[in-house]
């Protein structure tokens, strides 16, 4: 192919011709807001190591979706922090957990105009701090574990959830909970499968989010950050038991996997940018090294660009505040 004519910065002249000729645009649709409410707190809680995030009250969170309604953001994901832990994680099958409350609290206030979202996993409600219940010999006990997430599942479907993402990564988890959905009447409640989701060092800042009481790793369960082809066999294999979507997590480091899953699957495709890929940017930001509007619209157009339809973002609201008001 040879064209000596070509010069490729005339289609980057001026704004307008920028506009006209760009393959990809964020919609505010798209993107989920990621959210934490802490049981028992009377003002919000300002995460440290995530500035402009905290841990919502439950004024706070019905308000915070009202306003990601008004913004046209596409969905919230809630995460639950309780007053009291245990080994069992009992908390998040409890149908008065803080998160099934919050569930049922925030379906209140929005209805269906925003898609809700809720996290089956048991790491905030254990006193362990592990995504499943631990064996004898203190290992995560993968099917035991399953039995709790089905529990789990109807639990916050009851609540209003219209969307529930098992984040655990333990094998033959959507099938748990897609049976535990259907025999329990909640044919239309929706699976995420966090299916290709690796043991990061960028979920850092997620644990002060959720206090959460981890030592060690979740390398028996996460996926490595070596494996490429692995990915595609998780999303088989969730795809298999039922996943309606799925997602890559982290992000910023893992945009070969998210092409590699765009590129097969048959259902929509997620992206999770995490707390530390937020952190690093405000960090940075903060320090005035980078333009921090610039980074943020550039690395969530990436993600974009790499394949996903759904971007999880702790920036949605104002990423969609920022698009509304270039419309
Ligand atoms: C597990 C879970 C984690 C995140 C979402 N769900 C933490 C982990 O796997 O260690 C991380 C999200 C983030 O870092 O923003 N329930």
């Amino acid at each position: 192919m040879s064209f000596p004519q070509h010069r490729p910065r005339r289609l980057r002249t001026t704004p307008a011709m920028r506009r006209l000729t760009a393959e990809y645009r964020l919609d505010p649709a798209e993107l989920v807001l990621p959210a934490f409410i802490r049981e028992g707190l009377s003002e919000p809680n300002p995460i440290t190591s995530m500035p402009g995030v905290v841990q919502h009250t439950t004024e706070t969170l019905k308000r915070a979706a009202s306003e990601a309604v008004e913004l046209g953001v596409g969905g919230i994901m809630l995460f639950g922090i309780p007053a009291e832990r245990d080994a069992a994680g009992s908390a998040g099958t409890d149908p008065n957990g803080v998160l099934n409350k919050a569930i049922a609290d925030v379906r209140a206030e929005v209805g269906n105009d925003l898609v809700i979202m809720s996290d089956v996993c048991l790491d905030e409600f254990t006193d362990h701090g592990h995504c499943g219940v631990l064996d004898a010999d203190g290992v995560v006990d993968n099917d035991t574990t399953l039995e709790i997430y089905g529990r789990m599942a109807v639990e916050q479907a009851r609540a209003g959830a219209h969307v529930l993402g098992p984040s655990g990564m333990m094998d033959g988890q959507v099938a748990v909970i897609r049976q535990a959905l259907d025999d329990a009447g909640f044919q239309d409640v929706s699976v995420i499968a966090y299916a290709a989701k690796y043991a990061s060092a960028f979920y850092g800042p997620f644990r002060e989010a959720v206090d959460s009481q981890l030592t060690g790793d979740r390398r028996t369960y996460q996926m490595d950050a070596a494996n490429r082809r692995e990915a595609l066999l998780e999303v088989e294999l969730d795809l298999e038991e039922g996943a309606d979507m799925v997602m890559v997590k982290p992000a910023m480091s893992y945009l070969d996997i998210l092409a590699d899953v765009a590129a097969m699957s048959p259902v929509p495709v997620a992206a999770y940018q995490i707390s530390g890929e937020y952190a690093m940017i405000e960090a940075a930001a903060a320090n005035g090294w980078i333009d921090r509007r610039r980074a943020i619209e550039e690395s969530v157009l990436g993600i974009k660009r790499a394949g996903a339809n759904i971007i999880l973002t702790y920036w949605a609201a104002e990423l969609a505040a920022w698009l509304k008001e270039s419309k």
